[in-house]
């Protein structure tokens, strides 16, 4: 199975037309997050009441966690429009020029993957996010010279998956920081059945906690495995989705119990069984699994951290005691550390 690995297209296609559908338009349809919605409804308000742009706003978290659903409802709350671009889609600081002299006042700036722009780029937007202004160069070599051009005030919104990736100069830019954290088992309840009642599928109470407790607190999981279980209960004929045969779609999708996939549980075998249970490098790691190494460390690393199955220490990851106890494999008695336990449910 793949999960939210960005560097597979196929996914994408897939999964864009469904996520679409499910994406929920207004505030008051996301479902968890509440501290974050809380602020930004006091932010959205505020700003409306003084007819201004929302101040810029930095959302980070892991893949999967409604970053993007979010950017769109800000737009639709401000009742302004709405320019989607990414990181690495702005190759060159002309290409960013363009879109922002295009800008109507007020108009939201959404950008993907924000850490991945250039520092030329980011030289453009910071006069642009500050002052309105956007500095360009016109001509070549002696004859050149920079002209400025004043934009209306506009919004960005910058989603990244870790914050320590962004440059300090760019984080400052930013009037509102929002963390999105990993969703707890009856707000994956809540959208799950919600997504069912879009797809049209009758779930009860027991399927949508199995599938909500193995979706790693990530609701596109949540979805995507309830797409999966509904495939194998229309297959054998049920009407109604419930715990039986979300089981025997989990087990056939080799979803774990705490709701780790097979690439999850490679990783911690590796560290225990290659490296003693660490610390090893995350490079070494990527080498001996064949993952990437930025996958690992935005997809499935935050995950095992927050289950308490591994460590992040200076010379490396380490397997935790509850890792070993996990995969059944017999702790040594020395250098294990102990899981810090951060997570309670279940
Ligand atoms: N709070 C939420 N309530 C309901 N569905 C959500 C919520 N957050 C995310 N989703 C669902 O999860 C999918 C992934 O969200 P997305 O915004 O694309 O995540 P990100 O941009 O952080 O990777 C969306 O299509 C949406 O259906
Ligand atoms: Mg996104």
């Amino acid at each position: 199975m793949s999960r939210e690995n960005a560097l597979d297209p196929e996914r994408k296609v897939e999964e864009g037309r469904f996520e679409l559908s499910l994406r929920p338009k207004r505030l008051a349809e996301f479902i968890g997050q509440e501290t974050l919605k809380a602020n930004l409804r006091i932010f959205l308000e505020a700003a409306r009441q003084r007819g201004e742009a929302l101040d810029h706003l930095l959302l980070y978290g892991p893949p999967g966690l409604g970053k993007t659903t979010v950017a769109h409802i800000v737009a639709l709350e401000m009742e302004t429009s709405l320019h989607v671009t990414s990181g690495p889609a702005i190759e060159r600081p002309g290409d960013l020029v363009g879109v922002l002299t295009n800008l109507e006042a007020g108009a939201v700036l959404f950008i993907d993957e924000i850490h991945r722009l250039s520092r030329t780029v980011e030289e453009i937007l910071y006069p642009a996010m500050e002052d309105c202004k956007v500095d360009i160069m016109i001509g070549k070599g002696p004859a050149a010279r920079s002209i400025r051009l004043e934009v209306p005030r506009f919004t960005v919104i910058g989603a990244t998956t870790r914050q320590g990736l962004l440059t300090g100069p760019l984080r400052d830019r930013f009037g509102i920081v929002s963390h999105f954290s990993y969703y707890d088992v009856p707000a994956l309840e809540e959208i799950i059945v919600r997504s069912a009642g879009i797809l049209g599928y009758r779930i009860d109470a027991s399927g949508a906690h199995e599938i909500a407790r193995r979706s790693r607190g990530t609701p596109r999981v949540a979805n995507r495995l309830l797409r999966r279980v509904r495939d194998f209960a229309q297959v054998d004929g049920l009407d109604t989705i419930e715990k039986g045969i979300a089981d025997k779609a989990l087990l056939a999708l080799e979803v774990d119990d705490l709701g780790l996939d097979r690439v999850d549980r490679m990783i911690l075998s590796a560290i225990i069984e290659k490296y003693a249970g660490g610390p090893v490098g995350l490079e070494t790691l990527a080498a001996t699994t064949g993952e990437d190494s930025g996958t690992i460390e935005d997809v499935y690393e935050p995950y095992l951290l927050q289950r308490g199955l591994i460590q992040r220490t200076p010379r490396g990851r380490a397997a935790t005691l509850h890792a070993y106890r996990h995969l059944g494999l017999q702790p040594p008695e020395r250098t294990v550390v102990e899981s810090p336990g951060l997570f309670s449910e279940s």
